[in-house]
């Protein structure tokens, strides 16, 4: 495999007690998009975090390009952040108020010395033109525009300065359900025009399944299913992945009224104090006593390479098949 954009191995976070990422290790190749799932507060957004550096880490390894940034200073990380870039659900917080949208926009071209001014205004206006934004919106503030217009303003300044890696936390879902498809496209041609890998974390199982070459679904913490989106979608073997998917609606009324939607008892388990052996074990209508005791590595299954972390699936990938 050519080397990954992004490299996270053994990563926790805690915050206090709180194990909001605690041991997860993954990989996104060049040009690839990681789909990233799982309830709320299963810990995307504190990985999406960590894998660029806006917290620190408590320990593991974030490589990016082959360079760990896990436990470097501001100073030191300063001079790399031209490499990674994220862009939030909320553009609004994350676009100073005060600055046109070409200075927000030519920030991190300024920041890293890329380009010269006139290069930077050219450059400015070519990106403005990537995300669809008609070159005099360069001279506006961003309360001068609409929700859809500020996350393509997000997306060209967070693409400025050309970098290997995006992460997008759920990007579009703050948005009108009206422009969410439209951005969610945007983001779609501009990695397949600029080539960026990107970490794309969301609830939304059908912008993954149109973005993503690969999925990754997490847990209270660690991972516990990754696979090509093709065979997530078709062969889901997680029962977590399993009751995910059951969960999601489907565009074909026949197929939704004869699937059987698999129903989680009980909440998301509290993060300070997470249930011994399989964290799912709490939730899983199939659990049996070892799920109760041993933590099920994330390991190979199946022909085609998927990643599972549950006793009850055998090495050739057969397992339970809820719903
Ligand atoms: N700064 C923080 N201080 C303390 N706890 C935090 C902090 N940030 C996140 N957490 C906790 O870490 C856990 C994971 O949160 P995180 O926001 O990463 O989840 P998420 O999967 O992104 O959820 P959502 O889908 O709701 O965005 C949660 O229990 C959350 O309360
Ligand atoms: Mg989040």
């Amino acid at each position: 495999m050519t080397r990954p954009v992004l490299e996270v191995v053994d990563l926790v976070k805690h915050f206090g007690a709180v194990r909001a990422v605690d041991g997860v290790s993954l990989a996104v190749a060049p040009g690839e998009v990681l789909g990233l799932v799982g309830e709320s507060g299963s810990g995307k957004t504190t990985l999406g975090r960590c894998a660029t550096r806006l917290v620190a880490v408590t320990s593991g390894h974030v490589r990016i390009n082959g360079t760990d940034i896990a436990k470097l200073s501001r100073r030191q990380l300063r001079p790399l952040r031209r490499h990674f870039n994220m862009v939030f659900q909320d553009p609004s917080s994350s676009l100073n108020p005060r600055m046109t949208v070409a200075d927000i926009v030519s920030e991190p071209l300024r920041l890293h010395r890329i380009g010269t001014g006139a290069s930077r205004r050219s450059r400015v206006n070519h990106l403005l033109d990537q995300v669809g934004l008609p070159a005099g919106v360069g001279r506006r503030y961003p309360h001068e525009l609409s929700g859809g217009q500020r996350q393509r303003v997000s997306l060209a300044r967070a693409l400025s300065a050309g970098p290997a890696l995006l992460v997008a936390d759920e990007p579009t879902s703050a948005l009108d359900v009206s422009v969410q498809a439209s951005v969610l496209n945007l983001i779609g041609r501009l990695q397949s025009d600029l080539g960026f890998a990107c970490l794309f974390v969301t609830h939304d199982l059908a912008s993954v399944e149109f973005l993503a070459q690969r999925v990754a679904v997490m847990y209270l913490g660690v991972l516990v299913e990754v696979a090509a989106r093709r065979e997530l979608f078709a062969t889901p073997r997680h029962p977590y992945t399993q009751a995910l998917l059951s969960a999601a609606p489907i565009p074909d009324p026949p197929a939704q009224r004869t699937r059987r939607r698999i129903v989680l008892t009980g909440d998301i388990p509290s993060p300070v104090d997470p249930p011994a052996g399989c964290r799912f074990h709490t939730r899983c209508p199939v659990a049996v006593d070892e799920c109760r005791v041993v933590v099920p590595p994330l390991r190979p299954v199946g022909p085609a390479g998927a990643l599972v972390a549950c006793h009850l699936v055998a090495d050739d990938g057969t397992g339970p098949r809820l719903g």
